[in-house]
């Protein structure tokens, strides 16, 4: 956002809505949207802050960890706070956390503890002489709720802390013994001695929360929308026997104090040993890239895991380094959340554009500001018809909550109304097609809203088709299934918009997955320099194929000159008469297709001819050129390149224009033709001869 009071404004918005959000999220465990959703919000809300830092107050979101504990729990102080850990969502802003943390410790070198960020719920459990004395909700990171009642329901915590074998703490001590203060550390393996404080997270298993919901749906009840208010809801049941029947699971990732473990793969090992489940996808990573690695092999088994995960929490190994860095705010600078791409977003609607379909049916389609969903950037999202955007209450300047799901078309699922300005303009589907100007027609109990030209689609498909087509910008892999689609998503409006895909918009469209639909996208980028005569051709401009386009390429050099010529000047060059003269001027003149052309040359650049002055020195040029049969030597369209590139031009049919006609095996009718008119005819050989 430019403008600093825009930004203010915005800022004071959200901060509004994310405290709404974060009191449902925390407090009364639902949460209207995804916590995707409210991310993405707060990602906004803290990038704003950081463009303008002296907007930051002390009780932005950003700053604190919000929300009270409910009422009808002992409330109990953390002594230590639970903290929160800051997001980073690419190896880019991993990165940038390494560099600001290096600064802070230039002379550190750095390796890694990385273990999956579960989606549940953070619990600490403080542990007198060995027994589980109090267990405890994070709350608002200072003081939490005693829900030791529930927790004691859960089986994976243990009771009473567990003893490890003389092998096991052998086997420990040589492990890490070159890193930890072996005394101290074999004393809290096996004497637990004093007070202990474990923390970890307590979550449901896929198959139990679907089990649930089975449950809750046959008896009409709400169902639980996902694993981490179902973890939270169960854990603040106030009654423990409800609690221990939804079937809650934990696993730990870390404690309080030191006690000699001096790294945090050492302090994982020690907790498995006490009796804590950890997760065995956790693992030691001596550099990012193994990080990196571990991430997208997780990644890769996230959907056969039965439990959920929204990233790999990156923590530093050296405890003493993690010590050192600190705290700002509410999080370690020594650890990092890295999540994997989030399926929701929030984004701005800039434009509410209107395609038409293969049935004439005008489909409006949301054109946001880009949003990254699932990895990749999305910029438009299809909305159906009308009465959907009446259902949504979308207006043009909203914000909005868009989703992707899997290989699908981003949806635009939710408006958030709190966050307007007063500028947004309600949406009017035009009375007139956007295409070809007909009338469009909504028929009574109807969705769909229809041109009433049957053969509007078609022209549009066939002008698309003809723009990226082989003699034309010749971009393979653009079917006309494929356009046919884009034209129907609103994705591709004008020629230009083929330039403006994503990977993530053509992921949705039928057979499109992640690779194909990148291989397009960059397919299209490889075609933003074109060959002049191509480019012209690539127009439709009424009259002017092929052959026309090539001929004006070479008269007039460059796409500036042949947009000024002249009537005159046009009809200077060789073969073009007022017919096609008087076609082109129209189209220059024509607001709507100038304004195509200029979208057009923002995108691509059409290639100057250099070879004028060669080619005009050179003894053919001027020369005009007809081939007819087929030759030994090279193919049809090799030998026509080579007379054009010494200057002279080419054409379909003999006239009296035509200088000489090449004649191959199994004529046509033009060397006939040539005959006839008395123009000089060339074998194969002879032609070689000239050239
Ligand atoms: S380490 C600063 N490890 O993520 C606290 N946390 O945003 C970091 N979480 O409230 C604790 N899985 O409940 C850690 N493997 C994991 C985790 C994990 C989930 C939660 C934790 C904390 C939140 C931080």
């Amino acid at each position: 956002m430019k403008d600093r009071k825009e930004a203010e404004k915005r800022i004071k918005k959200l901060r509004e809505e994310i405290n709404r959000y974060r009191y449902q999220y925390h407090v009364l465990d639902s949460l209207e949207i995804s916590e995707a959703a409210l991310d993405s919000l707060k990602h906004e809300l803290y990038e704003l802050e950081q463009n303008d830092p002296d907007l930051i107050t002390p009780n932005s979101p950003t700053q604190r960890v919000a929300g009270e504990p409910a009422k009808g729990f002992k409330k109990v102080t953390h002594q230590e706070r639970m903290l929160s850990l800051e997001d980073v969502f690419s190896l880019e802003e991993v990165e940038s956390w390494l560099e600001r943390i290096q600064k802070l410790q230039p002379k550190a070198t750095f390796d890694f503890y990385a273990d999956p960020k579960m989606d549940g719920l953070a619990v600490t459990m403080i542990y007198r002489n060995g027994r589980l004395e109090i267990a405890a909700t994070r709350g608002d990171g200072t003081v939490g709720e005693d829900v030791t009642h529930n927790i004691r329901t859960i089986e994976a915590v243990p009771l009473q802390l567990r003893t490890p074998t003389d092998g096991e703490v052998k086997k420990f001590i040589k492990k890490h013994e070159d890193q930890i203060d072996t005394q101290k550390a074999e004393a809290t393996l096996r004497a637990h001695q004093g007070r202990l404080e474990i923390r970890g997270e307590v979550y449901m298993t896929k198959r139990q929360l679907e089990k649930l919901n089975r449950d809750l749906k046959k008896r009409n009840q709400p169902l639980l929308a996902n694993p981490r208010n179902a973890a939270a809801g169960s854990i603040r049941q106030l009654d423990p026997k409800m609690a221990a029947e939804r079937g809650l699971a934990f696993m730990a990732y870390g404690f309080l104090g030191d006690h000699g473990l001096d790294t945090t793969e050492a302090r994982y090992d020690a907790l498995r040993l006490i009796g804590f489940p950890v997760n065995a996808h956790g693992a030691y990573c001596s550099s990012i890239k193994q990080v990196h690695s571990l991430m997208v092999s997780v990644g890769r088994k996230r959907d056969a895991l039965d439990y959920w995960i929204d990233g790999m929490v990156v923590s530093l190994n050296d405890r003493k380094l993690l010590s050192d860095l600190g705290v700002v705010g509410k999080t370690p600078r020594g650890m990092v959340a890295w999540k994997y791409p989030a399926e929701q977003g929030t984004t701005i609607v800039r434009e509410i554009r209107v395609s038409v379909g293969r049935t004439g049916a005008l489909t409006p389609v949301a054109v946001m500001d880009p949003v990254t969903l699932a990895g990749t950037t999305v910029t438009h999202a299809s909305l159906h018809n009308e009465d959907e955007i009446k259902r949504l209450g979308l207006k043009v300047g909203d914000t909005v909550i868009v989703e992707k799901a899997g290989d699908v078309i981003p949806k635009v699922i939710q408006v958030l109304p709190n966050l307007r300005t007063g500028t947004e303009r309600v949406f009017k589907m035009p009375r007139s097609c956007p295409i070809c100007g007909s009338d469009v027609r909504r028929g009574a109990g109807e969705v769909a809203t229809v041109c009433t030209n049957k053969g509007c689609f078609a022209q549009e498909l066939a002008r698309m088709l003809y723009f990226v087509g082989k003699s034309a910008m010749d971009i393979r892999g653009l079917g006309e299934k494929i356009v046919e689609q884009l034209i129907q998503e609103g994705l591709v409006r004008e020629e230009a918009d083929f330039f403006k895909l994503t990977p993530g918009d053509l992921e949705g469209l039928e057979g499109f997955a992640e690779v194909s639909a990148k291989k397009l996208v960059d397919e299209i980028q490889s075609h933003r320099q074109v060959p002049l005569a191509r480019f012209i051709n690539a127009l439709g401009i009424l009259h002017v194929g092929e052959e026309t386009a090539r001929d004006l390429a070479t008269a007039f050099g460059s796409f500036e000159e042949l947009r000024k010529a002249t009537k005159e000047e046009l009809e200077e060059v060789d073969g073009i008469g007022g017919k096609v003269s008087e076609s082109i001027l129209e189209f220059f003149r024509d607001p709507k297709q100038s304004e195509r052309v200029d979208h057009l040359l923002e995108v691509v650049t059409p290639e100057q001819i250099r070879s004028r002055q060669f080619a005009s020195h050179s003894p053919l040029s001027g020369t005009s050129w007809v081939f007819t049969g087929s030759l030994a030597s090279m193919s049809r369209d090799e030998a026509k390149a080579k007379v054009r590139a010494l200057g002279a031009h080419v054409t379909a049919s003999v006239s009296k224009k035509t200088d000489y006609v090449v004649v191959g095996e199994d004529p046509g009718s033009k060397a006939e033709k040539a005959k006839h008119l008395g123009v000089e005819r060339l074998s194969e050989k002879q032609f070689l001869d000239r050239i």
